[in-house]
């Protein structure tokens, strides 16, 4: 079981209150699957019960997701993906100064951080929930160029005229696909916004990976990469993050170069 408290020190950016935190007991534990887990915090004198999907909810309390997901369940996600996409343009002998990336379900915005330690030119986020928005303006101020509150898959007229004029060259989603988060459709939309040739990083539990998940997302990617739809540039399997029983939760990082449209078969 992981331990409730204790940093691992590897984002030192954002001032944060510490919580206490306690989680199911380990007789529970094992009957979880990855959108199941919950913990209680302890907050004000009240203790409240947050599910890890709730991210409204964990956002909305200063610093609790970088507690719970980084610090104590060590999730490395942003980083990891980040970073094999910055090996990739570099390869490709071309500079990561010079992507102007659209961040897909953003969050509270630590992958747009990442982006921008690293140099991308300009990071617009676009995220379903308000309270996304809010945490990353909070937290994060100055870090996306804009951040855009919409579903993608209905995304207002006035709000995709403005995302489609910024010419996005690099797409990112980062622990947004599957789990009933991000479905395939949202992602179709927002790649359909990325330049022809432009770059595309994500990631995917490895469960997923040449499997079917209920979204339908794996087949879609297996599709474009066999079609060639998706040149793939780099791939990684890693460790996401901890389950709540301790053991490693393992990923894919993947970054592929956009060679044509995706085509959603819905099968
Ligand atoms: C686990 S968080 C990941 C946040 C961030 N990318 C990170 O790595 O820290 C998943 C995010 O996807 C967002 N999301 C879920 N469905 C979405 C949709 N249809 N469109 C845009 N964002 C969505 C959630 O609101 C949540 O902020």
């Amino acid at each position: 079981m992981v331990s409730p408290l204790g940093s691992d020190g590897s984002r030192t950016s954002v001032a944060q209150p510490r919580y206490e935190i306690s989680f199911p007991d380990s007789s529970e534990i094992d009957e979880f699957d990855q959108d199941e887990e919950w913990c209680d915090v302890r907050i004000d004198g009240d203790t409240r019960r947050f599910r890890f999907h709730d991210y409204d909810e964990i956002y909305k309390v200063p610093g609790l997701y970088e507690q719970l997901f980084y610090d104590t369940l060590h999730c490395d996600s942003p980083r990891v993906v980040s970073a094999l996409l910055v090996e990739a343009v570099e390869e490709a002998d071309e500079s990561v100064e010079e992507l102007t990336v659209l961040d897909l379900g953003g969050g509270n915005g630590m992958v747009g951080e990442e982006l921008e330690r690293l140099g991308a030119a300009s990071i617009v986020g676009v995220d379903v929930i308000e309270e996304a928005a809010m945490a990353t303006e909070r937290d994060r101020p100055g870090v996306y160029d804009d951040y855009v509150v919409a579903d993608m898959t209905a995304m207002p007229d006035e709000a995709r005229e403005s995302l489609t004029e910024r010419d996005f060259n690099c797409l990112t989603t980062v622990a947004a696909l599957g789990f009933g988060d991000i479905p395939p459709e949202a992602f179709i939309e927002a790649y359909k916004m990325i330049d022809d040739d432009g770059w595309v990083a994500f990631n995917i539990n490895e469960d997923f990976v040449g499997d079917s998940d209920s979204s339908g997302f794996s087949r879609l990617i297996d599709r474009a990469l066999e079609d060639g739809t998706l040149d793939l540039q780099g791939k990684r399997r890693y460790r996401h993050r901890l389950s709540l029983a301790g053991e490693p939760i393992h990923y894919f990082a993947l970054v592929a170069r956009k060679r044509g449209e995706l085509k959603h078969t819905g099968d």
